[in-house]
């Protein structure tokens, strides 16, 4: 080795490894096998589960043995959790902010050590578990702290939900315990964690610190295990909510087997972000930037920056920068200050990489490595770079989750675009530009939960972090993440039964097709596919009339109307407001006719009847004034930038109603989704479809352009099943029994869609604190975070 005088000499590198004798002695002590945290104990279990052994990616030693917990375990946490509950959530914000605190506290005053444990069980540089992992784990309990103090204020109307049951992945490890346990903990929730099987140990030294912290025994519960042990925690009755982070593939499974549970789920999932560069970026601080998106972590990360897409004049220079770059890349011991890439996970995780690189290669891919030294012991791999790809080839369609990089060119923004949403992903995208205009155009064209401008990876307590699309739902961070943790404490009001359908007497309907209802779609009256037509009866059984009889082919089509009308969501709130009160307008002046069919179909006095009319007049009402005021937020995070957090809708939302106050749900089910600009497919009530054909009537006359509002009438079984399987759909609401709720959380899974189901509960849509506001609004949206250079 070099003396420090030949170091300045030459200016050669010389390693500079952080202490690790400290952490080994915790190992050692721990030799005979680590065990479960439940109810405050280091508890064995069971003597026949299975032993995992946790080894150092970067030199394959034995590091630990922990236990794989199976039913017993799982029981024993599960209880606990559930038995401190009570206990918990009653506590006053500012008792479990102090809990929050002394765990912040804990965490910093043992960063040193965390750091390096987490590089020994993962294999990511020093750096970065020194500089940014255990940092933001103490800032998440800092933040949350405050969230369980502001609690009684700021979440008042909410409560928590219970026990959750957080299963975590090995790229952050101590990092996402953190996004999970503390926004679960500040709101009065108790919790059962996984912490993945290839990096448990930074987990069991927090259960240490909670132990230290003197967190009531049963609040905090890890127990260690695989695939298996989190499949326990997703199926175990006593929970009342998932959240996941780890692959897509899981993630569906666990959407299916959570389906119809009344299980609460958050999902973040995997990405393919797109990693754009604009021909006037600051080209030096893009390629540093795009080293920090894919090469950091290894690319072990899900919003890694993987799919460069860079503006054809300037596509050679950014090459030639990347690969100066990366030539002088260090990759080895991770434990050492200065190394660029540490080892990847573990040799599963490598074979998987060096599989997709190959394919990748073999679909015409031009596959590019640096001549830099790759230790031969450990789970190395070097970066990568993949050149000359197609949309279609394997190394830009799947994620790699390795430090592999797929660059492709554009020339224009909107092929830019193109190419970036080109994806079932939608967790990040990265945009470098001087221009602010072309950037902040970039942004909102980009379908990901979270957008860096001029940066990238930022990521803060106080922003929510989450995806669009097959990236998965529910935000982590912020505000939005404390959502995920709570339910409103309003009552609802019973179960919901559907009406039975009524023999009509005598089916004096003669009258053919053409003057039947027809379905509406595209803004027109259109007869069904089968030219089907079904009798609707009054309340007594008489004759009331006919509605289309809708089949898969009418769902098909009403999503291919509302598809084509995406221009709904780029009006302005202002435009959409003015829609919505020119439809109350239009009700209202109908209120008679209305008031007198609803006594026809449900029998209601005519009181209760008009009752009814104007709660829907003032609900349409509501989301006009809602359209121009559910706005985003400004987050400041402790860095030179600012987030601006935007509620943007959805895309294509379908509805369905529900038979109970038909009118009222009919017109709560969809005015919220269009006023934040979604275009929706409706499923009026099975029962009471002649509201919703004679309410298309209005729409007819009220500006709304045509796909924004589509509504299928039919047979609910046969629409529902269509519509929860429909790759276009992009959220479903629905209102239905609790047999239906699971059948449509179930077919949700393969596009992950958004559900948002009752549950089979009955809702008190009078009640405009139940009917109608935030919590509409909220499931009517996507947030996206977008990270801009603020400060100076
Ligand atoms: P994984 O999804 O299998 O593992 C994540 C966590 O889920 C672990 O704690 C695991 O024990 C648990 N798990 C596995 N099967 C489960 C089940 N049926 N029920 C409940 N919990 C279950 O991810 P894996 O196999 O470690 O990595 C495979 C690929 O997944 C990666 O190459 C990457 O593409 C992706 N991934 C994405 C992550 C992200 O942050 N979005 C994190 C980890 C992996």
């Amino acid at each position: 080795m070099s003396n420090v005088a030949e170091i300045f000499e030459t200016m050669e590198y010389g390693p500079a490894p952080e202490e690790s004798a400290y952490v080994r002695d915790w190992l050692k002590e721990k030799s005979g096998g680590f065990q479960h945290y439940i109810n405050g104990e280091f508890i064995s279990g069971d003597k026949s589960q299975k032993i995992i052994e946790s080894r150092n990616p970067a030199t394959g030693e034995k590091l630990a043995s922990f236990p794989a917990a199976g039913e017993t375990e799982v029981n024993a946490a599960v209880t606990a959790a559930k038995a401190t509950f009570p206990k918990w959530s009653k506590l006053s914000g500012h008792e479990r902010a102090k809990y929050l605190y002394t765990l912040a506290r804990l965490v910093q005053k043992n960063s040193r050590f965390l750091s390096v444990l987490e590089t020994l069980d993962n294999g990511k540089p020093i750096r970065e578990t020194r500089d940014i992992d255990i940092p933001l784990v103490a800032r998440h309990f800092y933040h949350h702290a405050g969230w369980a103090q502001l609690q009684e204020t700021e979440f008042a109307d909410y409560e928590p939900l219970g026990v959750v049951g957080q299963i975590i992945p090995w790229n952050f490890p101590l990092l996402m315990l953190a996004w999970k346990i503390a926004p679960a903990i500040a709101m009065g929730n108790t919790v059962v964690l996984k912490p993945a099987e290839y990096t448990s140990l930074t987990a069991l030294y927090f259960a240490e610190l909670c132990k230290e912290a003197q967190i009531p025994p049963g609040v905090i519960n890890i127990v260690t295990g695989e695939g298996e042990t989190g499949e326990l925690i997703v199926k175990h009755q006593d929970i009342a909510k998932i959240a996941f982070t780890g692959s897509t593939e899981v993630g569906r499974i666990i959407r299916r087997q959570t389906a119809g549970s009344g299980k609460k789920l958050s999902l973040e999932l995997g990405g393919k972000s797109p990693f754009i560069i604009f021909e006037d970026a600051d080209l030096d601080g893009a390629v540093e930037s795009l080293v920090d998106a894919i090469w950091f972590n290894q690319g072990q990360v899900c919003c890694a920056g993987s799919r460069l897409l860079v503006e054809e004049s300037v596509a050679g220079k950014v090459t030639e920068k990347i690969k100066k770059r990366l030539s002088s890349f260090r990759i080895g011991d991770p434990l050492d200050k200065a190394i660029d890439m540490g080892a990847i996970v573990d040799p599963v995780q490598r074979d998987r990489i060096q599989t997709l690189v190959e394919q990748g290669e073999k679909e015409g891919g031009e596959v590019w490595s640096p001549k830099i030294d790759v230790p031969e012991i450990g789970c190395f791999y070097p970066p990568t770079l993949i050149s000359n790809v197609s949309p279609s080839n394997v190394a830009v369609r799947e994620e790699i989750f390795g430090p592999v990089l797929t660059s492709m060119s554009f020339r224009t923004l909107k092929e830019a675009i193109d190419l970036a949403n080109n994806t079932r992903y939608g967790l990040a995208a990265t945009i470098w530009s001087e221009n602010v205009n072309r950037a902040l155009e970039a942004a909102s064209m980009v379908k990901t939960g979270v957008v860096w401008v001029n940066t990238t990876n930022g990521f803060d307590a106080a922003c929510g972090f989450g995806g669009y699309r097959e990236s998965g739902f529910g935000r982590e961070g912020g505000r939005e993440g404390i959502y995920e943790y709570v339910k409103l404490r309003k009552e609802w009001g019973g179960i919901e039964k559907p009406v039975p359908a009524v023999e009509i007497e005598e089916d004096s309907g003669v009258e053919g097709i053409d003057q039947t209802p027809k379905q509406f779609i595209g803004g027109k009256q259109k007869r069904p596919d089968w030219a089907r037509t079904m009798p609707v009866a009054a309340h007594d059984g008489t004759y009331a009339g006919r509605v289309s009889f809708g089949n898969r082919k009418d769902i098909r089509d009403a999503v291919e109307a509302a598809f084509k009308a995406p221009g709904w969501g780029a009006t302005t709130g202002h435009a959409r407001a003015q829609i919505l009160y020119f439809i109350a307008e239009n009700f209202s002046k109908r209120a008679d006719e209305f008031t007198k069919r609803l006594q026809q179909l449900t029998g209601a006095t005519k009181t209760k009847a008009r009752a009814e009319v104007d709660a829907t007049v003032s609900r349409l009402f509501a989301y006009g004034a809602w359209a121009d005021k559910y706005d985003g937020l400004a987050h400041s995070p402790p860095s030179r930038n600012v987030v601006l957090a935007m509620n943007e809708p959805i895309g294509i939302v379908a509805t369905v109603c529900p038979d109970t106050v038909p009118l009222l749900s009919f017109v709560s089910m969809w005015a919220p989704a269009v006023a934040m600009g979604n275009r929706v497919v409706v499923v009026p009530s099975e029962r009471y479809p002649l509201l919703a054909t004679d309410f298309y009537q209005i729409l007819e006359t009220s500006d709304v352009p045509a796909g924004v509002i589509n509504i299928v009438t039919g047979e609910r079984a046969t629409l529902v099943k269509t519509l929860a399987e429909h790759d276009q759909v992009e959220a479903i609401w629905h209102h239905g029994p609790a047999d239906e709720c699971k059948f449509v959380e179930e077919a949700s899974a393969d596009n992950l869609k958004r559900v948002w189901t009752n549950h089979g509960r009955a809702r008190n849509w009078f009640d405009p604190r139940i009917g109608e506001g935030r919590e509409f609004l909220s499931h009517a949206c996507e947030v996206k975070n977008i990270w801009l250079p603020y400060g100076d």
